[in-house]
């Protein structure tokens, strides 16, 4: 796993073994900023926000969550899904804070017990699930839905049908799922457990992403 800069001077780690980067090349934060914050956080109005992050990784969605939620004085209750956290030296690399500041809360995210939920500030609460998202059976019942695993082709067990109809089980009404892949595989398998999709306009780099409501 290396540590590298993306174009907009994000930071972003590349796993050789799959030959993939854990976010956009074009720009972490711009990907992330769009695809989870723009086209699905800011669609969800409810004041106390219950939302699935599946795939944690390198802290930047949760982060630019955090963010979102001081400033806008909404609460968030994140629950996060993740098989492989990275090491403390690589979050200690990370360059995220320098953006947006509240460097401690984005070291607290890392630091953040396994299981249980904790308060990261008064907006933001944190559950973190070291659990393997292809072979679960319970998901917390969520508003928003990030799903931001490896693509379909690298990790294919993380976008089968049985995913989306249990992730649809765990919906809340009116959730609202996005996700940066916009295959029509995927789409056809978020239709056919009963979710409503759009095709939307994709960060820069990409052509379209993916939202879809319940
Ligand atoms: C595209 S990266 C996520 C990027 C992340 N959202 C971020 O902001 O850095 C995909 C993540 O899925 C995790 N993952 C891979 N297989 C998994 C599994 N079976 N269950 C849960 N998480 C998994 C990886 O370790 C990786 O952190």
């Amino acid at each position: 796993m290396k540590l590298i800069q993306t174009e907009d001077g994000s930071h972003t780690l590349y796993v050789a073994e799959i030959d993939e980067t854990y976010h956009s090349t074009f720009g972490a934060i711009q990907e992330s900023q769009h695809v989870f914050i723009d086209t699905g956080l800011r669609k969800c109005i409810k004041p106390d926000i219950e939302l699935l992050e599946i795939g944690f990784g390198t802290g930047l969605n949760a982060y630019l969550t955090m963010v979102y939620a001081v400033e806008k004085g909404v609460k968030v209750h994140y629950h996060a899904f993740e098989l492989y956290p990275i090491d403390d030296a690589l979050v200690a690399g990370l360059n995220f804070a320098s953006h947006y500041g509240m460097v401690e809360d984005f070291v607290s995210l890392h630091k953040a017990e396994w299981g249980r939920e904790v308060a990261i500030n008064n907006s933001f609460f944190i559950t973190k699930y070291c659990e393997d998202f292809t072979r679960t059976d319970f998901l917390p019942y969520f508003d928003v839905c990030y799903f931001d695993a490896f693509s379909p082709d690298k990790q294919p067990d993380m976008w089968g049908y049985d995913r989306f109809e249990l992730l649809y089980k765990s919906a809340n009404s009116s959730a609202i799922f996005t996700t940066y892949c916009a295959k029509g595989q995927i789409r056809r398998h978020l239709q056919q457990a009963g979710f409503l999709v759009e095709r939307l306009p994709g960060p820069k780099g990409k052509r379209e992403i993916l939202r879809a409501i319940k």
